[in-house]
């Protein structure tokens, strides 16, 4: 951390993900990532609805997906400034087992607790419960912030999220590319140099950008990215053939019952992380489902061979989208100095394996893959704090 101070700015970092929310900030020239009371950093982007008064969030909220799936979202960055009509968002909520509407707005309401929630007011507990965890470890009240946002993000989807943030509590807000921090975070990593790709495989987005960091300061050269591609998708791809194989062996749907698909995707997430250090796993839910001669658990056991074949279209796809940004900045992809890894896809043998071959360049991740953009928003916050120009192309909603 070149030029910091050795004091505590009180402008946060936040990385607010698809599957996972954290925060971070630069204390003493160096950066913490905090841990909420449950002493989760990542903390799952879940919010349950106790009443139309309480909720919670976090694991917390995950927990309550079994019992109060009606009152519980996942994954609510999806939905955030994008119109309710849109092919994915109508998608996504034809899998929810709460109603929704179209607002106002032309975007999505979400009816719980016999009320309707805009999307913005479903995200500001997550960034308020991150914006509280920061002040309680600061000892003071946060209300500044550098949120990571992907590069996809427009105006519409940027609006969306301040105004979530000004909800829970914030009042200066910067937004930072979500492979930009991750290049920040990285820079201070031996060997960090040239131009380089930012592969960034998130839970519900990917982004790619090439960055010039030759200079002092560096310099965007393209970005590209996809919406709807994440380690969501992956996860549902496996649900699929687990319910493909439930159905052959009791002729029941478990996509049609909105608690037990859930519960498939989340087992199927557990077995896909479980392939990163054994070569198989089992995608398990134990008495998934009554029927008529009794309780039947779900049981599907697979190899890093058919969890490769069952993602490749997903991977292709995340290349398709590097290609894009290199055609866009005119460059070859062997003159790339390295590939950063980042997001938690990206922990994936299946995805490295296939970066690797795609590029022929070395891969990196020196910060933890699903860190670095989190602390590189810190970063970026701590050059903010200090009224400095600010390195990156920050954006800055009035
Ligand atoms: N060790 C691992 N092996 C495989 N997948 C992992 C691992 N760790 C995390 N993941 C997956 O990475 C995804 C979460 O990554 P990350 O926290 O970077 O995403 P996010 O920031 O929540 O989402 P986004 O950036 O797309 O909005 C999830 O799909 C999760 O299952
Ligand atoms: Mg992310």
């Amino acid at each position: 951390m070149s030029g910091a101070t050795t004091q505590t700015t009180a402008v946060v970092g936040i990385d607010l993900g698809t599957t996972y929310t954290s925060v971070a900030v630069v204390q003493n020239r160096k950066v913490t990532m905090f841990a909420n009371d449950a002493g989760d950093k990542m903390i799952p982007s879940i919010i349950s609805f106790v009443s139309r008064d309480e909720v919670v969030v976090g694991n917390a909220a995950k927990d309550r997906v079994a019992t109060a799936p009606s009152r519980t979202v996942v994954s609510p960055k999806r939905l955030l400034g994008r119109g309710f009509d849109d092919r994915e968002v109508q998608s996504f909520l034809a899998q929810q087992p709460y109603l929704a509407y179209r607002g106002p707005d032309g975007q999505a309401l979400l009816e719980i607790c016999q009320t309707k929630w805009a999307i913005p007011q479903i995200c500001a507990h997550l960034l308020s419960h991150v914006r509280d965890v920061a002040s309680a470890r600061l000892s003071t009240d946060v209300t500044s912030a550098v949120i990571a946002v992907p590069v996809t993000f427009d105006d519409t989807r940027l609006a969306a999220l301040q105004r979530a943030a000004k909800l829970a509590g914030f009042k200066n807000v910067d937004f930072i590319d979500e492979p930009t921090a991750a290049a920040v975070a990285n820079r201070y990593v031996p060997g960090f140099g040239g131009v380089i790709g930012i592969y960034d495989f998130g839970g519900g987005t990917f982004d790619f950008s090439l960055v010039d960091v030759s200079g002092s300061t560096f310099k965007v050269l393209a970005t590209a990215g996809d919406p709807w591609l994440g380690g969501d998708d992956i996860d549902l791809v496996l649900a699929e053939a687990a319910a493909n194989q439930f159905w052959r062996q009791h002729k029941v749907d478990l996509r049609r019952q909105a608690v037990e698909w859930q519960q498939v995707k989340f087992a199927c997430e557990r077995a896909k992380r479980a392939l990163a250090a054994s070569d198989q796993a089992t995608i398990a839910v134990p008495d998934v489902l009554r029927t008529a001669t009794g309780m039947v658990s779900l049981e599907l056991t697979i190899d890093r061979n058919i969890f490769a074949r069952a993602a490749r279209a997903l991977i292709t796809r995340s290349l398709d989208v590097c290609d894009r940004a290199l055609a866009q900045a005119e460059i070859d992809k062997s003159k790339l100095s390295a590939i950063y890894m980042c997001g938690g896809t990206s922990h994936l043998a299946a995805v490295r394996d296939a970066v690797a071959a795609h590029f022929g360049v070395p891969l990196r991740d020196g910060i933890a893959p699903d860190q670095a953009v989190c602390l590189g928003a810190s970063i970026e916050a701590a050059m903010v704090s200090q009224r400095r120009p600010a390195s990156l192309r920050a954006k800055t909603l009035s």
